[in-house]
């Protein structure tokens, strides 16, 4: 018969030692050591509920207390050595507790299970991560006002279908990231209240014959309430699955302002230039300076939604309660939190290293008869319908066309062979400043108007 090795868990139930590959299989460590500072908080948190219930003595307390406060530092200063033999961050630290403290170690995992260990750790993992994300959201949605700020009368040509539609300044432009930021905030807020929750007390599976007071630990580590449901604390993931899907929106939204700012730098667009510090140039072609933090951004975003679906897909079949699938949830949550916040971090300096090319944005916006709507709405308002003032703009629009030139360059008795409603003022709304002035109300594109978003955005983030 083999023998066992003293360090397995579970020693007395086998006949062989796990196999070298199975071991390096199953075995979590080299990632979960992530959760070290997390997984200790915990602990001190139960074993401290452990002696106010009298599972454990005072004595023991003290020595778990001791025991963590060594291996916390040990961690910190990159001393501890972490064994895949143990398996998991929390087998290496409970191994290492007992080595310093003997049976006190050893009494830390009454009315406990790794079950509800790990689920606890990694919601403390997460709201952490939620709390840093959100300052970062900030920052960017700082570096977004401090940008639209100069540019409330910046006019560029807003599209739809890529095609020139209406004139609107750059600032709303902006500011509509800056709206799409304020609800990934909201998101994260309300990710947070259900993240924070804890599953300790739930043990295994089916909650622990110990006196235990589970409020007490929740109070202790800062949760707002206990989970409900033994089975369902340890193993459902939906929190974490939250989480990403909130990551998945942050960086779809940075996606999409990432492609914006590719093609505004794009030569045939000229509209921005972005500082040289996020830029690459090529090995081969020397005119080139490519705009690599935003294509990478744009890039990453697919590995950021390949995780939520990974997680939704880890979660689908598994059965009541715990499994070992849910060691998967690891390594995609880590990277998306690393893949968010670095993102965040570089994109709020990005946004702050744009140079604006106003003469630019301006010429595109003369360019595409962004004033059509303009002259259509100049006729409702002199009583025309709606759908006929369309058509006459339409026919106004081919005849300009024709001539290669934009509305407000035709003359009045031009313009009046499309209507004789048409009179001299007309070219007080054909401009681009009278077509962005006329959109004065909330959420419209009126410098006016965007000014006072902009205070009231500011007021927001400071809330
Ligand atoms: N490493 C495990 C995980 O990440 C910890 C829980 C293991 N529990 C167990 N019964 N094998 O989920």
């Amino acid at each position: 018969m083999a023998t066992m090795q003293d360090n397995q868990t579970w020693s007395g139930r086998f006949n062989e030692p796990v196999a070298e590959l199975v071991k390096r299989y199953t075995a979590s460590v080299d990632f979960d050591k992530r959760l070290a500072l997390f997984d200790i908080q915990g602990s001190l948190a139960h074993a401290q509920m452990l002696s106010n219930c009298k599972i454990i003595g005072p004595q023991d307390l003290d020595d778990i207390r001791r025991g963590l406060a060594q291996i916390e530092n040990e961690i910190i200063g990159g001393d501890f050595e972490w064994q895949l033999d143990l398996e998991d961050v929390h087998l290496n630290i409970e191994k290492r507790l007992t080595a310093l403290v003997g049976d006190a170690g050893k009494r830390l995992h009454t009315g406990r299970s790794r079950n509800d260990q790990v689920a606890t750790d990694i919601r403390l993992y997460l709201r952490h991560a939620v709390d840093d994300i959100v300052v970062l959201l900030k920052a960017l949605q700082t570096s977004l006002l401090d940008l639209a700020q100069h540019h409330t009368r910046t006019v560029m040509p807003g599209f739809t279908h890529l095609q020139v539609a209406q004139p609107v300044s750059f600032a709303h432009h902006l500011l509509a990231y800056f709206e799409m930021c304020q609800r990934d905030v909201e998101r994260f807020g309300d990710a947070r209240r259900r993240i924070n929750r804890l599953p300790l007390g739930a043990a295994a599976l089916a909650g622990t014959s110990y006196p235990i007071k589970r409020e007490m630990v929740a109070e202790l580590l800062g949760f707002e309430a206990v989970c409900q449901n033994s089975l369902d604390a340890v193993s459902d993931r939906d929190f974490a699955i939250e989480f990403t899907a909130a990551a998945a929106l942050v960086m779809t939204h940075l996606s999409r302002l990432s492609e914006e700012l590719i093609l505004w730098m794009s030569p045939r667009f000229g509209f921005i230039d972005i500082a040289d510090r996020f830029c690459t140039g090529s090995s081969i072609m020397p005119q080139k300076k490519n705009p690599d933090v935003p294509e990478l951004v744009r890039g990453k975003t697919g590995r950021v939604n390949g995780h939520l679906v990974a997680l939704l897909t880890l979660m689908k079949g598994q059965p009541l309660a715990y499994n070992k699938d849910n060691q998967e949830d690891k390594e995609p949550l880590f990277d998306t939190v690393d893949t968010l916040t670095q993102t965040l971090r570089i994109y709020a300096d990005m946004m702050r290293g744009i140079t604006v090319k106003p003469e630019a944005m301006r010429r595109a916006a003369l360019q595409g008869y962004a004033t059509a709507t303009d002259l259509a709405d100049y006729l409702v308002k002199k009583g025309l319908p709606f759908r006929d003032a369309h058509e006459a703009v339409a026919v106004a629009v081919r005849y300009a066309e024709q001539k290669g030139c934009d509305l407000a360059e035709l003359k009045l008795d031009e313009l009046q062979q499309f209507s004789d409603l048409i009179a001299e003022d007309i070219f007080g709304v054909l401009t681009l400043e009278g077509s962005l002035a006329a959109r004065n109300h909330t959420g419209g594109t009126a410098p006016q108007q965007v000014e006072a978003a902009i205070a009231r955005a500011r007021k927001l983030i400071h809330a």
